[in-house]
């Protein structure tokens, strides 16, 4: 079966074949990448092959000056993730057949990580936030003696069996729209880690694992897009582990920031008027006495004025906003 992959390639020094066009530069906020040429190549491979098997094909028989990185070509060793067609996937996960659209697939190094060379991206930036999140336990004392074990109920570590599942990949980090927009946020896969040992019994520095994981960068800037559950191979859904850090980072008292104000305000909005405040919205999450930060806010709101999308001044409650009331005094914890 014949297959025609376009494929994404950085040269360093600026030397490409004759037939590698220059493509679209990237949309913001994925266009830190530098610019790149698209090279098209066939290859004649079986039905069930997988984008992997095509690029190992055209780097063997083809073209050995194409870049890629790989190893284990069984979905397990996480160096092959790249962009398939826009979103990033493990080459050696995706079936060539389910990908061609429109008579191709599109294989590129994901625009939102710096790029070494054609299909390796540098996994620096991934690696750093795995490390800032300290992805290791800190022993609860006592640390039980040679030949014991640390008693812990099996539930307990059944909750992190999913994020234990993790392969490091970055397929999540390489799609996360927050991470694209702020190179500082910690990402999906580093915080996915962070409550795999902060919801861990035998660690003992869970509290001061939240006070960090709160801070800017941390689980509050993350903008529930979904991209990480929808991309991670692995079924790791760092985005509901980011949710539980922030509940357990709520509980342990850690509030005092923007991302907690502004879940109380959208929170409590609904509950007194059954609808968002969006004029209230920023300001309550900044902090009304907070005079820097909200200064800084001020763009945004002249942008909002010139695109025509200010609120409504003057904010009206649904009819029967008591039914809404109730589901919140239903519902319990925090906001009732
Ligand atoms: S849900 Fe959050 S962490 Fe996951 S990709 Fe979107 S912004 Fe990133
Ligand atoms: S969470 Fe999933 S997508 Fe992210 S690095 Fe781990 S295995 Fe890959
Ligand atoms: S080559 Fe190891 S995950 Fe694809």
């Amino acid at each position: 079966m014949q297959f025609t992959i376009e494929v994404g390639r950085y040269s360093p020094e600026g030397t490409y074949a004759e037939n590698a066009v220059p493509g679209k530069p990237f949309p913001a906020p994925w266009d830190r990448s530098p610019a790149r040429r698209y090279q098209t190549y066939t290859v004649d491979l079986p039905e069930h092959a997988v984008v992997l098997d095509a690029l190992i094909a055209i780097r063997e028989y083809q073209d050995q000056s194409l870049a890629v990185r790989c190893a284990c070509r069984s979905a397990i060793c996480g160096s092959c993730a790249m962009w398939i067609n826009g979103h990033s996937h493990l080459a050696c996960k995706s079936k060539l057949s389910a990908f061609t659209k429109e008579g191709k697939t599109r294989v590129e190094s994901p625009p939102s990580m710096p790029i070494i060379r054609d299909l390796v991206c540098d996994m620096k930036p991934f690696w750093d936030k795995h490390l800032a999140v300290k992805p290791w336990l800190q022993n609860k004392q006592p640390v039980p003696p040679p030949n014991e074990e640390y008693r812990v109920s099996n539930a307990s570590m059944e909750e992190l069996i999913q994020e234990v599942s993790c392969i490091s990949c970055s397929a999540c980090l390489m799609d996360c729209e927050s991470f694209a927009v702020n190179p500082d946020f910690l990402g999906p896969q580093a915080l996915a880690q962070a409550y795999r040992y902060a919801g861990d019994p035998r660690d003992a520095e869970t509290k001061e694992r939240l006070a960090e994981y709160s801070k800017p960068g941390g689980i509050w800037d993350c903008t529930h897009c979904y991209e990480c559950v929808t991309q991670c191979p692995k079924g790791v859904a760092p985005l509901d582990q980011i949710l539980k850090l922030r509940k357990m980072a709520v509980d342990a008292g850690f509030t005092h920031n923007a991302g907690t104000r502004h879940a109380d305000a959208f929170a409590e909005s609904v509950r007194e008027s059954g609808r968002l405040n969006e004029l209230t919205l920023m300001p309550k999450s900044v902090g009304f006495f907070n005079i820097v930060d909200q200064i800084k806010t001020l763009p945004s709101a002249f942008n909002l004025i010139r695109a025509g999308k200010l609120p409504p001044l003057i904010h009206k409650k649904i009819p029967g906003v008591n039914r809404i009331k109730t589901i919140f005094e239903r519902v319990g914890g925090r906001f009732k």
